[in-house]
């Protein structure tokens, strides 16, 4: 069971520098991540060492991958005083959280992944019978956990490891939440809150453990969220205490899957790299036009006067992602009439793509020009992670009695 507190209000997702960022990424993550960034507390952070489980053979494209990367990102409205922009290797506490997660993780769990066996089927080419890409979902969820994160932005194929992270925070709670003098420790926190506070807090939890009131539970947590005066050590305590349990020191993420429509590619498949189907954001206008002037129609409209059928077009995906309703009936209706011609039939979709790259290809040739306002917005992003991470990090080392 998660507990809420302020803290877990927190979203943390990562990307993996595969460089130059395309339509997909733009409506598949990036704008969720504009949209989360307003209202949650948000780091975003590109994981350059999850790069190197695949690329250790060729480490060198990674770090121009890194700043094209985060140029999109902010090109894509990603904004630094929004959300917090860092290095994944910046931070080097998610290393010492990898290695200390590492010694609880049973080895199956990591073996039974199914992105494990995927992608050594999928990049054939390489050799990834390695401890480190073995280790890959658990590097994820150190990621995520040094943060405490209440959510974890992600597309589907990612929610596995989620599920996992999930699993090594109960594992890590249940084998160091214990303290030996939890219950004293817990009266004593009670006690900080004052007279009326702490009755308060036993009540509802008396409700919640005897007869299983969940809005007691509810108030109960809101209760020690608006604290001031008690530490947040006790403040977990408290909340491990709600439950009956141990203290909870690392709390277990949700995954966030995004319900944006999936973004089609210019042959009707998936916009992916590997499919060699992309719109690049920063693309020249002029190839953004030709790729899609060019892109493959109802292979039955051979001549103008064949009549198509939208539903086997590619173009029609993009109406459904750009067209307002009556572009839409324009398009069905021609189409299916053979009444206008797949060129003709283009040109919104053209004009719309234009117009919603135009802005993104602009504001990104600022921050290409001013290389080093990207590295302070990272090197400031590192540093505020590193600050929560270290904290984190502390909690976990006493927790594991190796504070000495
Ligand atoms: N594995 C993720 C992907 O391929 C990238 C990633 C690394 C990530 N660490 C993360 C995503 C932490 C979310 C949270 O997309
Ligand atoms: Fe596709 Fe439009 Fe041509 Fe129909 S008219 S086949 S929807 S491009």
């Amino acid at each position: 069971m998660t507990t809420l507190t302020n803290s877990q209000q927190r979203i943390v997702s990562g990307m993996r520098p595969t460089g130059r960022l395309h339509l997909g990424h733009y409506h598949g993550v990036l704008r969720n991540w504009v949209e989360l960034q307003n209202s949650h507390e948000c780091f975003f952070f590109v994981a350059d060492w999850h790069a190197l489980t695949t690329h250790y053979d060729d480490p060198s494209v990674i770090e121009q991958n890194i700043w094209d990367m985060v140029v999109d990102w902010l090109a894509c409205g990603i904004s630094p005083g929004a959300a917090r922009l860092f290095i994944q290797s910046r931070v080097p506490e998610h290393a010492e959280l990898h290695l200390l997660l590492s010694m609880i993780t049973p080895l199956g769990w990591l073996e039974r992944m199914p992105t494990y066996k995927d992608q050594q089927e999928k990049l054939r080419e390489k050799d990834l019978s390695t401890y480190g890409f073995l280790g890959y979902p658990l590097l994820q969820s150190a990621d995520v956990l040094i943060y405490k994160a209440a959510g974890v932005p992600v597309g589907e194929d990612q929610v596995a490891h989620i599920e996992m992270t999930r699993e090594v925070a109960r594992r890590f709670n249940h084998l160091y939440g214990r303290e030996p003098d939890f219950e004293a420790r817990a009266e004593e926190a009670i006690a900080k809150m004052g007279k009326k506070n702490a009755r308060l807090y036993r009540n509802h939890r008396k409700a919640y453990l005897e007869k299983g009131d969940q809005e007691a539970l509810k108030v109960a947590r809101a209760l020690l969220e608006s604290q001031q005066n008690i530490s947040v050590g006790d403040r977990e305590r408290l909340l491990g205490y709600l439950e009956g349990s141990g203290k909870m020191i690392l709390p277990e993420p949700m995954a966030l899957l995004t319900d944006a429509p999936k973004m089609p590619g210019l042959d009707g498949q998936k916009m992916s790299k590997s499919y060699g189907n992309t719109v690049a954001l920063r693309e020249d206008p002029a190839v953004i036009e030709k790729a899609l002037r060019t892109m493959p129609t109802d292979p039955a409209r051979v001549r103008l006067t064949d009549p198509g059928d939208p539903e086997k077009c590619p173009v029609w995906q993009f109406h459904l992602l750009y067209s307002d309703q009556s572009t839409r009936d324009w398009v069905r209706e021609g189409c299916a009439s053979a009444g206008i011609g797949c060129v003709q039939c283009k040109a919104p979709v053209i004009e719309a793509v234009l117009a919603e790259l135009k802005p993104i290809r602009e504001r990104a040739e600022e921050y290409e020009s001013d290389p080093g306002l990207v590295k302070r917005i990272i090197a400031e992003g590192s540093e505020a992670a590193r600050d929560i991470a270290r904290e984190t990090l502390d909690e976990v080392r006493r927790a594991m009695s190796l504070n000495y």
